[in-house]
Order: C-alpha cells, then sequence, then structure tokens
C-alpha cells in the first residue's frame, strides 16, 4: 500500500507536507530549472515588501558551526514587480502557492494582503512577522502580542486569502505570540524563523555581516525549533507549520511528531536544491517500513517521558 502523504490546513489541500521556506528560492524560478514545482506540497516565496528593496550590502551570509547566519535585509522586487513579473510564472504552477509578506507598519502589512487577494493562483499569505535582519517593522510585531493579534485582524478584514502567523523564536515565551496570532484569527502558524546571531573574524577582528547582526538559521536551530513547536501545540489549536534546520526526511518525521501537520526546508536548499525529492522518497519508504498509512497518523504522537 502506498502512504498518503497529502495533509490539509485551513481547507486548502497540499499533496505532501514538504513546502519550501521563505527566503530560500526566491520565487520559485531558479528551482523550476531543477525539478518541477508540483513536486513539493507548497511553494513559499521570499518576503515582498510594499517597495523594493535592495537589501545589506556584502558580506550578508556567513558560515557558522552547523548552520549559517545571514542578513540579507529583505531585498526583493517589491510587491509591484511580484505582481507583474513573478505572478505570471506562478500561475503556470500546479503547486499551492504561499506568498510571504513584510512591512514596516500594520497599514503595509494589509496593503500588501489586499493587493494579494485579487490574484487568483495564491493558496496561502504567510505574514514574515520576525525578519530580525531590518531595522524597522519584523521583529517589533513578532515580538509584541497585541501588535501580533491587530496586524492579523486587519489583513483578514481585508482578505479571503488564509493567513499563516510566521512567528519569531526570538521571545520570551513563544506561546504568547502564537495565543494572539490565533485570537487575531491566523489560519495557521509557522515557526522558527531565524534566532538573532553575530559572528565575528578573530584574527582581522571584522564583524562577518556589514548589518553586524544576523539570523542563525540550519541544523545549528533545530533542537530550539523543536522545542518552539511543541510548546506551541499544546497551547493553539490552528495547524503548525514546522521550520528550523531541516534537512533529512528524520527531521521532518521529529517535527511531525511534535505537532507540526507540515514543514518548510530552508537552508538545506542551498546545499542540496533537491532535498525534498530525497525526503519525499525516504520519508515514504519509513513510512512503509513502520506501516503507517497517513502522514497526519503521525502529527503530535511524541512519546514523552
Ligand atoms: C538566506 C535566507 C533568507 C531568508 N529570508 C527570509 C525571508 O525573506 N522571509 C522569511 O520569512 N524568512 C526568511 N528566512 C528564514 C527561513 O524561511 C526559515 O524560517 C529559517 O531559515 C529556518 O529554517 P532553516 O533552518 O530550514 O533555514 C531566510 C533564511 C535564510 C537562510
Amino acid at each position: 500500500m502506498k502512504p498518503v502523504l497529502s495533509v490539509e490546513i485551513a481547507g486548502v489541500k497540499f499533496n505532501n507536507p514538504i513546502m519550501t521556506a521563505s527566503g530560500c528560492s526566491g520565487y520559485g524560478e531558479e528551482l523550476a530549472d531543477i525539478y518541477p514545482l508540483s513536486i513539493l506540497g507548497a511553494l513559499v516565496t521570499k518576503t515582498i515588501t510594499p517597495e523594493p528593496r535592495e537589501g545589506h550590502p556584502p558580506p550578508r551570509t556567513a558560515e557558522t558551526d552547523s548552520g549559517m547566519l545571514n542578513a540579507i535585509g529583505l531585498a526583493n522586487v517589491g510587491i509591484e514587480r511580484f505582481v507583474s513579473e513573478k505572478i505570471p510564472f506562478l500561475k503556470k504552477q500546479t503547486t499551492k502557492i504561499i506568498v510571504n509578506v513584510g512591512g514596516k507598519t500594520i497599514k503595509e502589512y494589509v496593503e500588501l494582503c489586499a493587493r494579494l487577494n485579487d490574484q487568483d493562483c495564491i493558496d496561502m499569505i504567510e505574514l514574515n512577522l520576525g525578519c530580525p535582519n531590518v531595522s524597522e517593522g519584523g521583529m517589533q510585531f513578532g515580538s509584541d502580542p497585541k501588535m501580533t493579534e491587530r496586524v492579523l485582524k486587519e489583513a483578514i478584514a481585508v482578505c479571503s486569502i488564509p493567513i499563516i502567523a510566521k512567528l519569531t523564536p526570538n521571545v520570551t515565551d513563544v506561546r504568547v505570540t502564537a495565543r494572539a496570532a490565533e485570537q487575531g484569527g491566523a489560519s495557521a502558524l509557522s515557526l522558527i524563523n531565524t534566532l538573532v546571531g553575530m559572528s565575528v573574524d578573530h584574527e582581522t577582528w571584522q564583524s562577518r555581516l556589514t548589518f553586524n547582526r544576523g539570523g542563525l538559521s540550519g541544523p545549528a536551530v533545530k533542537p530550539v525549533a523543536l522545542a518552539q513547536v511543541d510548546a506551541v501545540y499544546s497551547a493553539v489549536k490552528i495547524p503548525i507549520i514546522g521550520i528550523g534546520g531541516i534537512s533529512n526526511y528524520a527531521d521532518v518525521i521529529e517535527f511531525l511528531l511534535v505537532g507540526a501537520t507540515a514543514v518548510q526546508i530552508g537552508t538545506a536548499l542551498f546545499v542540496e536544491p533537491d532535498a525534498p525529492i530525497l525526503i519525499m522518497r525516504e520519508l515514504s519508504a519509513y513510512m512503509k517500513r513502520k506501516k503507517i498509512s497517513h502522514v497526519t497518523d503521525m502529527i503530535g504522537k511524541i512519546r514523552k517521558f
């Protein structure tokens, strides 16, 4: 019997639980040169902002032990070029499309959602409430529960596309912002975004990133991400999309067991762009070996001491 990998979030049916993470495959065009995007559960775009952004000058990435630091600074084409230049490509894709957006103010988030609401190829919108690499907006929203609730309420009022709140891990208790997002009407939560970090060259005494601080991602953050998904799973009723250091099928299973319905793969795509294909194959083989008929049978089934 072929294991069933499909999952459903807010009425949207995904062929499998494997999504790309925002910022790690642009708007999908480069990935589509390697394999058909239809093999993915969903493609998540780079964060789109109202105006185009150049981002920070290089160096804006640095390698760390078991991970990477980035301070890209939300470089993106801006909403108008996204609609005119990227949407036509996304419209041709048969995979689910999740557009990630970010703003400096609540008004900016709301305007972005209203603009995207006109586009018929978007299955979900993900609000980036936790980018640590910009001076304004981003993390201010994600670390303030009142702002989190308000931005969701106001976005939902202008947009009928289901909204995912992407949470920052850079808070004392992620359950507080998770509950605020649920209260605001989020259809789902995704976590984690990157952890604030820094890297210094001891020979030159030079900071390795022009922005000095950056966001840590990759295998180094997986234990933090698992703990936060586990905490949020018992605090809210809406589905969770797990993110953080996933690079193989075993990582995916760990996230499902602590309560994720689906997962996103970020940094691993830079190492191995076809990681999702390998992960899917091995996930199916694991389920056959363990006689698990549906991937959803694993959600939240961790055996705790
Ligand atoms: C180079 C890079 C750029 C990123 N850009 C974004 C972004 O634009 N918006 C966003 O919400 N998250 C962004 N992220 C965060 C990822 O989507 C993801 O939440 C994080 O990297 C943890 O997952 P990972 O360990 O699998 O990479 C970025 C991450 C990296 C490494």
